[in-house]
């Protein structure tokens, strides 16, 4: 627990020691860890911890949603725990507000827009099948090596028309930001990938490119375009938020697939779609918790909430709450789907989330269709972490 004074507005019963980076019970399962402060707490509406520089942390799916949407009091500016660590983000567009903030999404959304996702469909399979080719014979793998790590940041590669031989550097720096592993800075990972961008922003910029980085910087919207440092930041906040999402949500979609036989028969024989099976995976599976900053002192929920306190925002929590969805912890394919927050919600709502749908299709529909029948590879331990992402640190699959 914190030594840090407790904020005076803060109730003593409010707090529970909670690190979101280490929560208890981490090691054997990440969504288990979140969910035990839910069942510690069932009658709280928000807690507080003093880690990570002390923060609110709601406890239902509903609440979650109403702080992400209402963004006149729960504002995007600081996004990371701890508060401290926001001020070196700065990427667009997810720390800017609405009105301003439509602007850089109108751009992204037309990039994203799902006519232009699904044009990518057969590049993505062909990556997925390639992928799948190189190891199906030998009957094992490492997963997250030789699938998951790849296969997002080759389609993000493709996307945007840049050099595959990247995929380790780049990687390495998109890592870097996200779990750092003390090798270099944040701010210096940030400005490498910067550097790695803007010859490409600079040699596109004006030019008719049809990929997925020219798209967005040369669309003009309420007659202005972006520039060129805001060109830079937006795909670099893209390259972020759809690399690192997608190789974890594969992970716990292959675990939970290889340890659940009668779920992979339910859509190998059709009884389910694939698309079914990726909604209930998706509502189960949330891994994102960013965080908003309190705009005005106010009551909410029966809390008093002061102008600067954080707040979590934890989507795997909502993944796990009965009161969105009865026995939320069972994944049962085909059961009725409400609008689940792992993509997020209000104006920050995310804009991969038809590019993540359509990886993860593909990616169970062509290893079902070549491994059908397989397990999690016992001799190498799966453990979990936990943080903006959460995280499979490493899944080895046998067949
Ligand atoms: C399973 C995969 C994914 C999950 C679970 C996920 C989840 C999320 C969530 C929860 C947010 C909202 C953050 C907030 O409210 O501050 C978000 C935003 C965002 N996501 Fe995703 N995402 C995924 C994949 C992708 C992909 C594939 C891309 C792009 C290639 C992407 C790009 C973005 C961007 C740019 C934002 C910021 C949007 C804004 O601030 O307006 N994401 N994502």
């Amino acid at each position: 627990m914190s030594t840090e004074r407790l904020p005076e507005h803060v109730p003593e019963h409010l707090v529970r020691d909670f690190n979101m980076y280490a929560p208890p019970g981490i090691e054997k399962d990440f969504h288990e860890a979140w969910v035990r402060l839910l069942q510690e707490d069932d009658s709280c509406p928000l807690v507080w911890t003093q880690q990570n520089e002390g923060h609110w942390l709601p406890t239902r799916s509903s609440i979650i949603e109403e702080i992400l949407t209402d963004y006149s009091r729960f504002s995007s500016r600081s996004i990371i725990l701890p508060k401290s660590h926001s001020a070196d983000h700065g990427l667009l567009p997810t720390t800017i507000d609405p009105p301003e903030h439509h602007f850089y999404r109108k751009t992204l959304n037309h990039s994203m827009a799902p006519a232009a996702i699904n044009a990518m469909g057969e590049d993505i399979r062909a990556i997925v099948t390639s992928l799948i080719d190189g190891f199906a014979d030998r009957g094992e793998c490492n997963f997250t090596q030789d699938f998951a790590d790849i296969l997002p940041i080759r389609v993000f590669l493709s996307m945007m028309d840049l050099p595959e031989k990247d995929i380790p550097q780049t990687k390495y720096w998109t890592d870097q930001l996200i779990r750092p592993d003390g090798t270099i800075t944040f701010a210096e990972a940030l400005q490498n990938l910067k550097d790695y961008i803007a010859p490409y922003v600079d040699q596109r910029m004006g030019a008719d490119g049809t990929d997925m980085l020219s798209r967005m910087i040369n669309t003009e919207t309420n007659g202005r375009r972006l520039t060129r440092e805001e060109a830079i930041k937006l795909s670099i906040q893209v390259f972020i938020a759809g690399v690192d999402t997608v190789v974890n949500l594969l992970g716990f979609v292959f675990l939970f697939l290889a340890r659940n036989k009668p779920h992979r028969q339910q859509i190998i024989t059709g009884q389910i779609s694939v698309s079914d099976a990726v909604e209930e995976i998706l509502r189960r599976f949330p891994l994102v918790t960013v965080a908003r900053e309190v705009t005005e002192d106010m009551e909410f929920h029966g809390v008093q909430l002061k102008a600067g306190d954080m707040v979590a925002a934890p989507t795997p929590l909502a993944g796990m709450d009965n009161t969105f969805t009865p026995n939320a912890v069972a994944v049962e394919f085909g059961r009725k789907q409400g609008n689940s927050l792992t993509f997020g919600r209000g104006a920050h709502t995310c804009p991969g989330k038809n590019l993540a749908r359509v990886e993860l299709r593909i990616a169970i529909e062509e290893w079902l269709r070549r491994i059908p029948d397989f397990d999690v590879n016992e001799d190498a331990e799966v453990s979990f972490s936990s943080g903006i992402v959460g995280v499979v640190n490493q899944l080895n699959l046998r067949w």
